[in-house]
């Protein structure tokens, strides 16, 4: 698997990757590379989705997570180019989304903007106590581009999405707790990062199929009515029956001993 790229670092340890947008200089901002290489990296994580079990999305340096897209890359587009990279960017999140496996955005510093929107593509967000979330786009006279109209209003509600959206403010990182976009704040990015790791650990402990089929069946649910949802959801649920993993999780509860999901 290629680990290089011009934009991102991609390391790999154990069956854990973390993957980070290494702009330091621009505060990691989204320009067409950033996305043509996370687009890149994240198909190759998909094919190589059986030796992994989570990934830490996150972005050089202290200061910013992602600090946006590209300002000065957009300011030359045109309507045409404007409409590419927002579908580019939203193919990336999309990618995110479809990953068999966890993903957790660890945010220290700006998470503005397309870095607000990259983050909510991620299954959920750990933060730092200097992590600043917003959707500033309409003080540059744009919108958000990369899913935020869509994502921002299904996690914390429409109306005060609407209110975050229009007003283009900061939102600090008690707030963005307290609105339920991050799941936890830490002291330290090296705490943040740890603990991150040892989520992922504790989650590669079940079953990688049930992970993946309870991920994709949640992130599904978004776009469905309750009842077509339990209905996906009952489907799902069937299929993995008669599967070894299920087979492995059921019958290690009855012998009262721990499940090995790694035996095949
Ligand atoms: N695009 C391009 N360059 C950026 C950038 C961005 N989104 N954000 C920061 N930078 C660059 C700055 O231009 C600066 O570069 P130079 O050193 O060459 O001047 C460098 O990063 C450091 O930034 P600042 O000097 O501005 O740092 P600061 O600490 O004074 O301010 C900040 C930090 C508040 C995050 C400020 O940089 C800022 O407001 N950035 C823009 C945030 C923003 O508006 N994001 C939304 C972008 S639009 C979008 O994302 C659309 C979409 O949904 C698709």
């Amino acid at each position: 698997m290629n680990t290089k790229f011009e934009t991102i670092t991609l390391d790999i340890s154990g069956d854990i990757a973390t993957l980070t947008v290494s702009r330091e200089k621009s505060l990691n901002a989204l320009n067409k590379q950033v996305h043509t290489d996370l687009k890149e990296c994240l198909w190759q994580l998909r094919e190589n989705a059986d030796n992994l079990h989570g990934m830490i999305f996150t972005g050089a340096g202290e200061k910013a997570f992602i600090a946006g897209a590209d300002i000065v890359e957009m300011s030359e587009m045109t309507a045409q180019q404007g409409y590419d990279f927002s579908v580019l960017g939203q193919q990336v999140s999309v990618l995110f989304e479809e990953l068999p496996f966890p993903v957790i955005a660890c945010v220290n510093g700006f998470a503005l903007g397309g870095g607000c929107e990259m983050a909510m593509s991620c299954d959920f967000i750990y933060a730092t106590e200097t992590a600043v979330f917003g959707q500033p786009e309409v003080k540059l006279g744009l919108i958000p581009g990369f899913g935020g109209t869509q994502r921002l209003a299904k996690l914390i509600g429409r109306n005060k999405a609407k209110e975050i959206i229009y007003t283009g403010r900061n939102v600090s990182i008690d707030e963005a707790v307290d609105l339920g976009l991050v799941v936890k704040k830490f002291a330290t990015q090296d705490e943040m990062l740890a603990a991150a790791l040892k989520t992922l650990g504790q989650i590669s402990r079940n079953s990688p199929l049930a992970i993946n089929e309870a991920k994709q069946v949640m992130n599904q649910a978004n776009d469905l009515t309750l009842a077509e949802g339990l209905r996906l959801e009952a489907e799902r649920f069937s299929d993995i029956f008669g599967t070894a993993e299920m087979k492995e999780g059921t019958s290690a509860f009855m012998e009262k001993r721990k499940a090995d999901f790694s035996v095949k």
